[in-house]
Order: C-alpha cells, then structure tokens, then sequence
C-alpha cells in the first residue's frame, strides 16, 4: 500500500458511502468511523486533514466503510453505541438500543427514585443491558438490579457492558432464562420495578430496511399477534412485585389498548401510557394495587 493523506481517506470514503441508499449523511457517518478508527474527535479530524493515516488506520476505515455501504446498521460497523448516560458495546448478537427506550428506562428511574429509599429492580429481557445498566448508572448505590435474558450471546455482550460501569457493576446480576425463570423465587414479592423491552412487533408486519436482515429476530418479534411477551409479561409480574410495586413496559404504538386491558385484567391500578420523543404511545406504566390482583401473593 502507497501512503495517503487523511483527506484522501475521507473523500474515498465520502464517495463510497453516497453511492449507498442506506446512508442519510455520509459525512457525519464518516466522521464517526474515522473515530471509532483513531480515536480523534470532528474539530481534531478537520485540523488533520494533511496528516499521513497509517496503513492500519486507512484499512480500518475501508473495511468499515465497506460494511456500511453493503447496508449493515452503523451502530453495528462501530461496534458501540451511545444510551442515556452510557457508551455500549453493540454487535449482531443484541438488538441496536433505541431512543424511544431511553424513555422507557427514564420511566423506571423515576420509580426507582419515587421510592425514597434503596430498591430492586429487574430489567427482562436486557439485550445489551442498556436499560439494566442504566438503572445501575443512574441509581447507584440505591439499588439492586437483575438484568435477565433467554439468549446466551446476548448476555455475554451485557456482561461486557457490565464490566464497563466499574464499581457501579456490584449492583447488578446478570441471570439466564425465559422471562421470570430467570429469577431467583427469593425474589418474588419483593421486586419494586419491573421493567422490559420485550419483543411487540407482529409476524409479518413489515420492519424498517435492514432491520429484519441485521438485528435478531427473537428480540423483535415474540409470535403471530406481537403480543405474546408482553401478556406474559403483565400477567406473571403481580407475582413478582410488592404490593405497590410498578411495571414499566416498551409496547407498540397500535397496542395500548390491548395492553392496557391486559394490565387492568392482571389488577394493576393506575394504569397510564406515556408516548416517545416522536409523540407515539410506546410505555405502559402499571402500578400494582395492593388489595387487588396484582397486590395479592
Ligand atoms: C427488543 S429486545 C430489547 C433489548 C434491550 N432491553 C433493549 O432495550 O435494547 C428484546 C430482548 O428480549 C429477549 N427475549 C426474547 N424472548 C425472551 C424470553 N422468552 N425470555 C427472556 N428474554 C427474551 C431477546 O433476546 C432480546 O434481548
């Protein structure tokens, strides 16, 4: 390989990102993987530009930039990605995190933080621990957090997250398993918030491009209806909750009425839907009556 100047990195790249219809903004993109590559920042790039990348610099960003334009998600090409306060490891094993569930864990936070005093927490389903390592981040030292999933890959990637948050780590417990089989039966009656990200999206029912081609299928689509996690979700979590216990749960914007039934039929009172940055219906937030269903062991 000849040498070559940063300028010439990034314009062969600009070039090759373009011509791929996935891209939306090939030069941010392209910012981003020449930082992923040499670690230096937008304004340290642009005084850079006369620099010599080395053979090792230049055939990083060319591999990445060849992924990008084959149409593989950018988050995955970086290998890492930015939720709430955390900076997480990504890769094909773990659904991408998505804004719309910074929400979602902000709703648990804020129960957490409703209590006054330390909690327990559970995070089911946790792919690549976003929501349960932000409860960690975010309420730490006054919790206790147990991020749970059936995929194996899945939870190695959490673990590797987990090892990130440094001593903030000692609160969390990472358990395999479907659902509450994950969990200890110590634990039942005793969670103080229940929070998921379950698979909600119907067989069939169509996906933005390369979602369905890059991201794994269980996190995205639990059966026939995209109902079936969440109403095994609301219906076993009154087991598992104390008697004032809440239930924070990421649903699709066409099923709050579903799982709003679903969530009164289980005895959960109040009952509330709170809507993403885009304005969708996306949280059920269900707070567990004590006296009713979901308040009774
Ligand atoms: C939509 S992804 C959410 C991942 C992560 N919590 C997030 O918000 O980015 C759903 C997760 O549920 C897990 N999952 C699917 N079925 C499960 C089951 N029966 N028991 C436990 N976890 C399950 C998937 O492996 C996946 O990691």
């Amino acid at each position: 390989m000849t040498s070559r100047l940063w300028r010439e990195v990034r314009s062969a790249g600009i070039g090759r990102l373009r011509a791929a219809a996935e891209v939306d903004d090939p030069e941010q993109e392209l910012r981003w993987i020449i930082e992923q590559v040499g670690g230096h920042s937008g304004a340290e790039q642009a005084a850079a530009l006369d620099d010599v990348a080395t053979e090792r610099e230049w055939g990083h960003v060319e591999e990445m930039v060849g992924r990008r334009a084959a149409g593989e998600p950018l988050q995955y090409v970086l290998g890492r990605w930015g939720f709430r306060t955390l900076d997480l490891l990504v890769d094909r094993r773990v659904l991408i995190p998505r804004p719309e569930t910074e929400v979602v864990a902000g709703l648990a936070i804020d129960a957490l933080a409703a209590l006054g005093r330390p909690g327990i927490a559970v995070d089911l389903g946790t792919g690549s621990g976003a929501i349960a390592l932000s409860l960690a981040a975010e309420r730490w030292p006054d919790v206790e957090v147990w991020a749970t999933d059936e995929s194996a890959d899945a939870l190695s990637v959490a673990r590797a997250n987990l090892a990130g948050l440094g001593r903030r780590a000692a609160v969390v417990r990472v358990v395999e398993g479907d659902w509450f089989g994950a969990l200890p039966s110590e634990l039942r009656g005793r969670i103080d918030v229940i929070v998921s990200n379950p698979p909600y999206v119907a067989e069939g029912e169509p996906l933005p491009d390369g979602v369905a081609e890059w991201e794994p299928r269980a996190a995205l689509v639990p059966g026939p209806s995209g109902l079936e996690a969440i109403e095994h979700i609301v219906a076993e979590a009154p087991g598992w909750l104390t008697g004032s216990g809440t239930l924070v749960v990421e649903i699709g914007a066409t099923q709050t009425v579903a799982t709003g039934g679903m969530a009164r039929a289980a005895g959960f009172h109040p009952v509330t839907i709170h809507q993403d940055l885009a304005g969708h219906d996306r949280v059920l937030v269900a707070r567990a009556a004590a006296g009713g269903r979901a308040g009774h062991r």
